[in-house]
């Protein structure tokens, strides 16, 4: 029997953790699901795999350790996709969710070390798994889904934020592209609307209440904006991970949105949701 597959990068903490056990329960995932969970951190991927083992749901539970800081991007993608089971797949879930918000200061003050390393983990790895993952499935399986977890920074720059504002703004129309061009090789490569499909969406989750709203706490210089996000967090202001994720599920399962389009949390979340 056939099933989805899931590929979820930083799986192992904050919004992918919380977004991977929702993809686990929801109507994306049947029992014959397969889920690869990417990151650094083995204990966390572990920990999470055990409690997903728990769904009644029997999964497929795969976790690989990789770190997109590395010089060759290439290899670490490509072990990513070794330990995919050789099977078909009814559909193919990509997330791009790790990220990293690298030393929050302004560009003048940046070190190029500094620099490189988080243009690897936020923009060249993406786009290096992105790749070899369209190569091996987006021709034979029916439907491919790549989402980027984008960010207000990929359209809106903040003081401080230049190499992560870079990076998101880079990740998304690097997945705008795709979208483009899957759809002229699916015009090239059938008449019909009825071959392989490539799907894509930026997908900006909101200021959320994880790590990396620490570091944005904790590390900031003194700066008018980090005020802004300590006054978020103490007001209960920032988004709960799993609020943003089940609208993210719900975009996948109804499957409607433009493709390649950014969508904020902020557009379609509760609130939204409420008054319509
Ligand atoms: N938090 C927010 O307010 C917010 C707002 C908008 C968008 N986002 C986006 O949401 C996504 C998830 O962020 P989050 O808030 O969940 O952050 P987080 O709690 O810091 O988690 C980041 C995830 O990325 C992984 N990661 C970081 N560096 C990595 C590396 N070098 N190699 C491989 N994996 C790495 C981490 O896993 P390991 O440490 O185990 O490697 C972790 O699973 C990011 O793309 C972020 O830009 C966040």
């Amino acid at each position: 029997m056939t099933g989805p597959l899931f590929i979820i990068t930083g799986a192992s903490r904050g919004y992918g953790r919380t977004l991977t056990t929702l993809l686990a329960k929801s109507n994306l995932a049947t029992q014959h699901s397969t889920f690869i969970l990417v990151a650094r951190n083995l204990d966390d991927l572990k920990t999470l795999a055990a409690s997903l083992q728990t769904l009644p749901n029997p999964l497929k539970i795969i976790y690989e350790v990789a770190d997109f800081s590395q010089s060759d991007l290439d290899p670490v993608a490509s072990s990513v996709l070794s330990v995919i089971p050789l099977q078909e797949y009814s559909a193919v879930y990509l997330f791009n969710n790790a990220g990293s918000l690298g030393p929050l200061k302004r560009i003048r003050d940046q070190d190029a070390v500094d620099i490189e390393r988080e243009i690897r983990i936020n923009v060249t790895a993406p786009l290096v798994l992105t790749s070899k993952v369209l190569k091996k499935f987006a021709d034979t399986v029916p439907k491919t889904v790549v989402v980027n977890v984008s960010s207000l920074a990929a359209v809106q720059p903040f003081d401080c934020w230049g190499i992560y504002a870079t990076g998101k703004a880079a990740r998304d129309m690097f997945h705008r592209n795709i979208a483009v061009e899957e759809e002229a090789v699916q015009k090239e490569q059938t008449q019909s609307s009825n071959g392989p499909r490539v799907r894509v969406l930026n997908y900006a989750p909101g200021p959320l209440d994880t790590a990396m709203q620490d570091q944005i706490r904790e590390t900031m210089p003194d700066i008018p904006l980090r005020q802004i996000y300590i006054d978020m967090h103490k007001e209960g202001k920032l988004v709960k991970t799993e609020d943003s994720a089940a609208i993210l599920v719900k975009l996948l399962e109804e499957d409607t949105y433009e493709n390649g389009t950014h969508v904020d949390y902020f557009e379609v979340g509760p609130a939204k949701v409420c008054e319509t």
